[in-house]
């Protein structure tokens, strides 16, 4: 009976207010807020809610709150409990929970996990990383920072994953589903042309709307469309004239426009430059504070400056995008002070360090090292100093740092045979080295953002450090814990080199695994190591650092490695390079079809496949690339990666690999017709291990009408 009863006031509820409106307003038969119905769409959730709001309400939603309480998160909005709108708490995060959290796991830099060239273990990156986020609290994780590298000396080049545009889209795609599987929700940043820090709130990037679309846009275009990001952070720079979040073109009519981007677009932190240009442009959200949005933006809206209509749309964009990823119904216990670290997190930075590092040369087979072999670490980040990660606002607070010389230590279970010199004294450090078989010297870049490296070189006494060590003992390897490429005028007077970037707080237990052969290192480059500081593609001041405020982009669609095979200039190391302790072979490649019509087959794959073997005695990695030379007359540089797979392979194992390449791949953008053009004419697949060793090679014919038989 009682039941029976329950049931009745239950449809009475439900029904009754939408068919006599009276009855809503009656408080004990009011059904719970309608937005709260999870069963609804994210848009009809958005659309009710928005309807309650009050103009100030609309207001909070769209700007930070400054100061943030208790100074947590970098960016905060404050819940409204009367409609039952959770808080946006948002926190940095490149390799780890930045803005102070304590409590953290930190990860190697995002530039080592990308070194791997494996999405999947990038795709686990974003887990932890997530994961981290939303146990803290954080509901928006700023990261991760996808921008192509077009400025060596970038000061935020190891936040990123380097300077090819596909390789990037891949990198964003697999590290925002992983973040997003977590619960927060990702941020694509920065957009766009934010490829340098000096200047940075002012400068303007002037290119050209080609190399937008095929260089810089790209990882974005994916972000959205493959990524189903949530927000993006539009960047301090301008693009030809405009700040990127009041950039018309970059926000409404690309993003929102042509991708569909369904989410919100947040300012960098003190990038909003204006209230109505910025409403009317695209910009949803103003963070940190609300300079321009908020008094401002309600006195626009009240003065009909800015319509409500357009406070609606920036409103019901976060809101849709809040309900999407379940912020409304989702219970999330964490806060700022939980301890969200764990044994599996601690193990993944080791591993994401170990892949990402990038043998880059090995003479005499030096490498892996005996263990019985004396060695000397030599150098302040061998252990004095351990560079494990970047500055900026990507740092995080560590718990932990194992030190190179800790880490070899334990590995080698004999403190005798290891020695250490900080190198301060460079008398002391020869002498050391003159004591071992073998001397590591560790050197290091500090980078970080607001500011880019002066120049190519390693700081202070390092380069001397490396060529007396060098000469004291001819088994010298040094380790760079860069963020990037460093030049190497001592490059012939060692025997081994190691790449492993800022790696995090598993930095000695990671280089002591590589340098031992535990694991084989399988990194490789995603940006091009220079020989000298002129032969790179923005070596005049008019590209970097700009004149008079403006950094112009001739290199145009020769960034990174496309320049230099266009240029004919030798790096020192190329893009997509690095050594392994076994041997592959690569065999049986072929290309199907041979040719393709997108007219009638526009969804059709071409398709590369060969036969990956490990002819060495160790088990390993390997990583296959596939790159496309255009026809000539298509004026594309002579080569870019389309696709990539890495195989891990025991000793005499073999795997057959396929790599699919689409239209796309075989796509310049049209600036005239503002549309990706596919012209007819034969194609080059050229497959290998680096940008520059490609010795599997074939054709495939393109024609976009009819091919005849
Ligand atoms: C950085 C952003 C960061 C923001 C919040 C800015 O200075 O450019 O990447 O997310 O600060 O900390």
């Amino acid at each position: 009976m009682r039941v029976r009863y329950l049931g009745w006031i239950a449809v009475l509820a439900v029904t009754l207010p939408a068919t006599f409106p009276l009855f809503a307003a009656s408080k004990s038969l009011r059904p719970t807020q309608p937005w709260m119905d999870k069963s609804l769409p994210a848009e009809q959730r958005a659309n009710l809610l928005l309807q309650a709001m009050t103009l100030d309400e609309k207001i909070t939603m769209v700007h930070g709150m400054d100061p943030r309480p208790n100074n947590e998160y970098a960016g905060y909005v404050p819940p409204n409990p009367r409609l039952s709108i959770p808080a946006l708490k948002l926190a940095d995060g490149r390799a780890g929970v930045g803005n102070h959290a304590t409590d953290v796991t930190l990860l190697p830099a995002p530039i080592a996990a990308a070194a791997s060239w494996d999405t999947a273990l990038m795709h686990r990156y974003g887990q932890v990383l997530g994961n981290e986020e939303w146990g803290k609290g954080t509901n928006v994780a700023l990261g991760p920072t996808i921008d192509v590298v077009r400025v060596p000396e970038w000061g935020r080049t190891f936040e990123t994953f380097g300077e090819d545009p596909y390789f990037n889209a891949q990198m964003a795609v697999a590290e925002i589903h992983g973040i997003q599987s977590q619960g927060p929700i990702a941020d694509a940043n920065m957009y766009l042309t934010m490829n340098q820090e000096n200047n940075r709130f002012k400068e303007n990037s002037i290119v050209d709307p080609r190399t937008l679309h095929e260089i810089y846009l790209p990882p974005f275009e994916a972000a959205v469309e493959q990524g189903h990001v949530g927000t993006v952070m539009c960047a301090y720079i301008k693009t030809n004239g405009v700040y990127s979040c009041e950039n018309q073109y970059l926000l409404k009519d690309f993003l929102k426009g042509r991708l569909g981007f369904s989410g919100w677009v947040m300012s960098d932190w003190g990038a909003t430059h204006s209230t109505v240009a910025s409403a009317k442009n695209g910009l949803d959200q103003e963070m940190g504070g609300g300079t321009y949005y908020s008094q401002a933006l309600k006195a626009a809206v009240e003065n009909g400056q800015v319509s409500m209509a357009t406070l609606n749309e920036h409103v019901r964009r976060i809101l849709v995008t809040m309900f999407r990823f379940g912020l409304f119904d989702k219970d999330q216990s964490g806060s700022w002070t939980t301890d969200v670290r764990t044994a599996e997190h601690a193990a993944f930075s080791r591993e994401a360090a170990e892949q990402g590092s990038a043998l880059l040369k090995n003479e005499h087979g030096l490498l892996p090292l005996s263990n019985a072999s004396s060695i000397a670490v030599i150098g302040a980040a061998g252990d004095l100093k351990p560079k494990a990660q970047g500055g900026g606002s990507s740092t995080v607070v560590a718990s932990y740092i194992v030190t190179p010389l800790q880490g070899i230590r334990k590995r080698v279970a004999d403190d005798t045979r290891v020695s250490y010199a900080d190198g301060s004294d460079l008398a002391h450090a020869i002498a050391v080295a003159r004591t071992v078989r073998v001397a590591i010297v560790f050197v290091n870049t500090d980078e970080g953002e607001g500011r880019d490296r002066p120049n190519l070189e390693l700081p202070g006494n390092q380069d001397q450090l490396i060529s007396a060590v060098a000469s004291a003992n001819p088994n010298t390897i040094v380790v760079l814990n860069t963020g990037g490429p460093v030049l190497m005028p001592w490059i012939g007077k060692i025997r081994g080199l190691i790449e492993a970037w800022y790696p995090g707080q598993e930095d000695g237990n990671a280089i002591a695994a590589i340098l031992y052969g535990d694991v084989d290192p399988s990194g490789k480059l995603p940006l091009t190591f220079p020989r000298t500081a002129t032969e790179i593609p923005t070596a005049t001041r008019q590209q970097w650092p700009g004149i008079d405020g403006n950094s112009t982009y001739s290199e145009k669609l020769d960034v990174g490695y496309r320049w230099y095979d266009a240029n004919n200039v030798r790096p020192l190391f190329p893009f997509g390079y690095g050594l392994s302790y076994t041997t592959f072979k690569l065999s049986q490649f072929s290309v199907t079809p041979k040719k393709i019509d997108w007219a009638t087959n526009p969804s059709n794959n071409i398709n590369a496949e060969l036969e990956v073997t490990n002819v060495g005695k160790r088990p390993g990695a390997e990583v296959v690339e596939v790159y496309v030379a255009q026809p000539e007359k298509n004026g594309e540089p002579p080569r870019q990666l389309r696709a990539f797979s890495k195989v891990f392979l025991q000793p005499g194992e073999s795997k057959h690999v396929t790599l699919a390449l689409n239209k796309r791949s075989f796509s310049i953008y049209d600036s005239t017709a503002h549309a990706w053009k596919f012209p007819d004419g034969t194609y080059k697949i050229l497959v290998g291990t680096s940008s520059r060793d490609l010795p599997l090679q074939s054709t495939v014919v393109i024609s976009s009408s009819p091919v005849s038989h």
